[in-house]
């Protein structure tokens, strides 16, 4: 194993640990009788591989920012992922029965409970966020960070990506919509697990803000890229959600649009893109450039 893969191997399991204990945190109530906990906490701490907030922390890693001011952070971001997953598979969007290995949200309790339970964790999401924990962080910055978030997540973020998506679905359509597609739906929220933190670093000129977010954008298109290949490759009990739904459903992808071995190209070129863009930015030895090693070779 490479010191590399060491390194983030360590740094991934303490992460995920930490997430996991957030999260729990903050779904935790000393009463529990509000039974739409019980949904919110089945979809948000069953087997994710917590990528989003992994991000997150990489970002605070790469730009040494304490982890602390960027806890509400990563457990918001955690908190909307679970919720668009919650509506994602619901019968009238991609009607999916299976995800993280267990019966979907709407499956396991009912399909209200799953609307309601993913509405909560959006709400609970920006409560989280608007907290003032920390003197480091001051009311402008918070105000900032959900501007920013709540408009990665919708009409020109995840809920319009995903109106789009639905759009499409039994048609035809082009390369080039299905990557603004993929830049609503799945880049948007990633952009934020990036730029929320970067936000902090006070010694970053306007043009590496912008090459960052370039980067963050590239990351966030060529996760779903990947998704789209595990989700053709793999089977079902290691995706944890049902192999080539997609196909299934007739739903553009770029795998059915493009093929494999180009999609697989589209990646390593994707890939040579973002280390030119870390290595511009000072920042290819950072765990930044470790979680994007991760995110294009990971296999579910
Ligand atoms: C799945 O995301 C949905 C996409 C945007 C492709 P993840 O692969 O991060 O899902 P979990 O959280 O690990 O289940
Ligand atoms: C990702 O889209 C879901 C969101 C961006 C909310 P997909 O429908 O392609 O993801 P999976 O494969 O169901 O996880
Ligand atoms: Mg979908
Ligand atoms: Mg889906």
């Amino acid at each position: 194993m490479s010191n590399e893969i060491r390194e983030f191997t360590e740094f991934k399991s303490k992460f995920t640990l930490r997430i996991q204990k957030k999260l729990e945190g903050v779904l935790s109530l000393e009463d529990n009788s509000i039974g739409i906990l019980d949904a919110m906490r089945y979809s948000s701490l069953n087997g994710g591989k917590f990528i989003r907030a992994l991000l997150v922390y990489s970002t605070a890693d790469a730009f040494k920012i304490n982890v602390k001011l960027l806890d509400q952070v990563a457990i918001s971001i955690e908190l909307i992922h679970a919720y668009s997953l919650i509506h994602d598979d619901l019968p009238s969007m991609d009607n999916d029965t299976i995800r993280r290995g267990v019966p979907s949200c709407h499956i396991a309790f009912s399909e209200s409970t799953a609307i309601l339970a993913g509405d909560a964790l959006q709400a609970l999401a920006f409560e989280i966020l608007s907290e003032n924990k920390y003197k480091g962080i001051s009311d402008n910055m918070r105000l900032r960070w959900i501007n920013y978030l709540s408009s990665s997540i919708g009409a020109a973020g995840i809920a319009g990506g995903q109106y789009l998506d639905l759009l499409i679905n039994n048609k035809s359509t082009e390369l080039e919509y299905l990557n603004y597609i993929y830049s609503l739906k799945t880049s948007s929220l990633i952009k934020s697990c990036i730029i929320l933190p970067a936000m902090l670093t006070k010694n970053i000129t306007k043009d590496e803000f912008l090459k960052l977010e370039e980067f963050a954008s590239i990351l966030g298109i060529s996760f779903q890229i990947k998704d789209d290949l595990l989700g053709y490759m793999c089977s079902s009990t290691t995706l944890g959600k049902t192999q080539g739904k997609d196909e299934q459903r007739n739903q553009p992808n770029y795998i059915n649009l493009l093929g494999l071995g180009k999609t697989e190209k589209k990646l390593e070129e994707n890939k040579k893109c973002i280390d030119k863009l870390l290595k511009d930015l000072a920042l290819e030895k950072s765990m930044l450039h470790n979680i994007s090693n991760y995110i294009f070779n990971r296999s579910f």
